[in-house]
């Protein structure tokens, strides 16, 4: 905010959850420069109700909250954090698959409602990493630091591509349907794009080893989350962890009931050093257009 309000006139939405879209249309109307939040819907409507507006800075790497081609139209700049978060996301992922395979928040929630009975050889058993495959699929910035970590936990990563691998530098590149029929652990990082809607659906799931685990931080329409809670219900996989969901805050009720679901709210880049630096490069993007440069980090 002090950069901010060195350079500029600032209008701050001061509360504490999601704007109204009203208020935000218009709020913005006038104004040169939008840092906004994923869940602010900056659509169509939004940029033609601002004439003079130069940038819409997202707060996050995502950027499907915004109408891009809308903006491009309009020739007004749009920026996304990618890299600053990177590591806290694949560190978070990674908190995920331990949470989810060694049963943590399962074993909380009974310690809290005061069932445990004391220690047993066979209670509440959890499934190794060890020697079991780790498949990405969205091989990207975060993709990359979450396989990168994988070997510590002794595990071997295969990722998805179209291309079966015949370059060499991709061995480890294989279809989504063989990935999903082949991995112990499966970690979402694609964007959410129309071919990526519902990428794990009833069949994606059917295609898992009942043995699997399903990990989503990436954003929750990428999953079909009727057909998760079908999964988990009927065990055709062993168990989820997700941070991102269709309709959030709204959390599937079925999935609410399961006890082999790990259940977090979109927190994987939710660290103080993390979100300093998201909100420091929105600002700087911010400042570089209205400066008349080009912006540090626009969107593919
Ligand atoms: C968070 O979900 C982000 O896209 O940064």
């Amino acid at each position: 905010m002090r950069a901010l309000e060195a350079a500029c006139e600032v209008d701050r939405y001061e509360g504490t959850i999601a704007i109204p879209h009203d208020e935000l249309v218009a709020r913005v109307r006038g104004k040169q420069a939008l840092v906004c939040l994923l869940t602010d819907q900056v659509d169509r409507a939004l940029i033609a109700a601002a004439p003079e507006l130069k940038v819409i800075a997202n707060i996050a790497v995502g950027y499907n909250n915004i109408d891009v081609p809308a903006a491009r139209e309009r020739g007004i700049a749009v920026t996304n954090t990618p890299d600053v978060l990177t590591e806290a996301s694949a560190d978070f992922t990674w908190a995920l698959i331990l949470g989810i395979t060694r049963r943590i928040s399962e074993g909380e929630r009974l310690v809290r409602r005061g069932e445990w009975k004391g220690w047993a050889l066979d209670f509440m058993l959890g499934t190794e990493l060890r020697n079991k495959q780790l498949g990405i699929v969205g091989y990207g910035r975060i993709g990359r630091a979450v396989a990168a970590r994988a070997e510590v936990f002794g595990m071997r990563v295969v990722h998805a591509a179209r291309d079966d691998g015949r370059d060499k530098a991709l061995a480890l590149a294989m279809p989504l349907d063989r990935l999903l029929a082949t991995s112990d652990v499966v970690s979402l990082h694609v964007p959410l794009t129309p071919e990526t809607k519902h990428l794990i659906d009833q069949p994606a799931l059917a295609r898992m080893k009942r043995s699997a685990y399903l990990i989503n931080t990436s954003r929750g329409p990428v999953v079909d989350e009727a057909a998760l809670a079908w999964a988990l219900r009927e065990r055709m996989i062993s168990g989820a962890a997700l941070d991102v969901y269709e309709r959030e805050p709204e959390v599937n009720p079925d999935l609410m009931k399961l006890e082999n679901v790990l259940l977090v709210p979109h927190l994987a880049s939710a660290t103080v050093e993390t979100r300093t630096a998201m909100a420091d490069l929105a600002v700087r993007n911010v400042l570089a257009v209205l400066d008349g440069q080009p912006p540090l980090t626009p969107v593919p």
